[in-house]
């Protein structure tokens, strides 16, 4: 287990001593907690009007090691713009059995990427579609576009972002999601600024980063203990570079700066 990150720059508060009795981090700025843990079991921690946008484990016990493409080379197959890259052959959590959503739809707003592979267990609602590729390169490999559902309504809208395209040898997590596909999810729910949005399985953290560049709070958790560190990592580095539009993180700013 690694040990809750400290941020020297943060007062003492009840929430952080209620993290105590788990590993977790909350940003001195108030406005990230991050739980490693399994968020199913830890749900009473998520507020009721909290907005959950996420990408769960989908079921189909996604096999990582994408050097099987292309004869041992990873670097290639990832640099074909397939959405997928390194996973080094480590199973998602979970995924080897059928996602179940239900302990999330009581939600108002709900966003859940990898529908087309659970969805006789949701209602009617808005499709989501990340088209992950451009149209030259439409039935070339693996899938087109990945698909999420989201509550209420019953259209579809399509946003195409080829930016994981290029991040293929330096992606953090098998199934990471572009940054501004996530903030697009939360205009999609129409989650204001500055409201809570939670992702119950956070992997890398790419929708807490989205949370955190759009002025919104965040609320993450992640039960896999390597994933947990680098979405610390990668989210303490966001919030390090500051909000230069809403003047947040500035004491994130300072204790990143004082060498931790
Ligand atoms: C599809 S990945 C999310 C990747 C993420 N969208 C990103 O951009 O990095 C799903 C993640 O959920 C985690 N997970 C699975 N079951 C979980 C649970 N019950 N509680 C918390 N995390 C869980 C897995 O370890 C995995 O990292």
């Amino acid at each position: 287990m690694n040990p809750a990150p400290q941020d020297s720059a943060c007062s003492p508060t009840a929430q952080r001593d209620s993290l105590a009795a788990m590993p977790g981090y909350a940003s001195s700025c108030g406005r990230v907690t991050l739980y490693l843990g399994d968020s199913v079991e830890l749900r009473h921690l998520v507020p009721a009007d909290a907005a959950i946008i996420s990408d769960p484990p989908y079921g189909m016990k996604l096999d990582t090691d994408n050097s099987r493409f292309s004869g041992g080379n990873t670097a290639s197959v990832a640099r074909c713009g397939n959405g997928i890259g390194t996973g080094k052959g480590k199973g998602i959590i979970n995924d080897e059995k059928p996602f179940d959503p239900s302990p999330w739809l009581a939600w108002e707003k709900v966003v859940l990427f990898g529908s087309n592979h659970f969805g006789a267990r949701l209602p009617v609602g808005t499709k989501l579609i990340w088209i992950k590729r451009l149209d030259d390169a439409f039935g070339s490999f693996l899938s087109d576009a990945e698909e999420a559902w989201m509550k209420g309504g019953h259209g579809i809208y399509c946003k195409r972002d080829l930016t994981m395209n290029g991040e293929a040898l330096t992606r953090q997590h098998p199934c990471q999601k572009p940054v501004p596909l996530m903030a697009w999810c939360m205009d999609k729910a129409k989650v204001p600024a500055g409201a809570v949005v939670v992702d119950p399985y956070m992997g890398s953290g790419s929708t807490i980063i989205a949370a955190i560049r759009t002025g919104r709070k965040a609320i993450g958790f992640e039960q896999d203990p390597e994933h947990f560190a680098n979405a610390v990592q990668r989210i303490t580095n966001e919030l390090a570079q500051g909000d230069l539009f809403l003047g947040h993180n500035a004491a994130d700013q300072a204790t990143a700066s004082g060498g931790r």
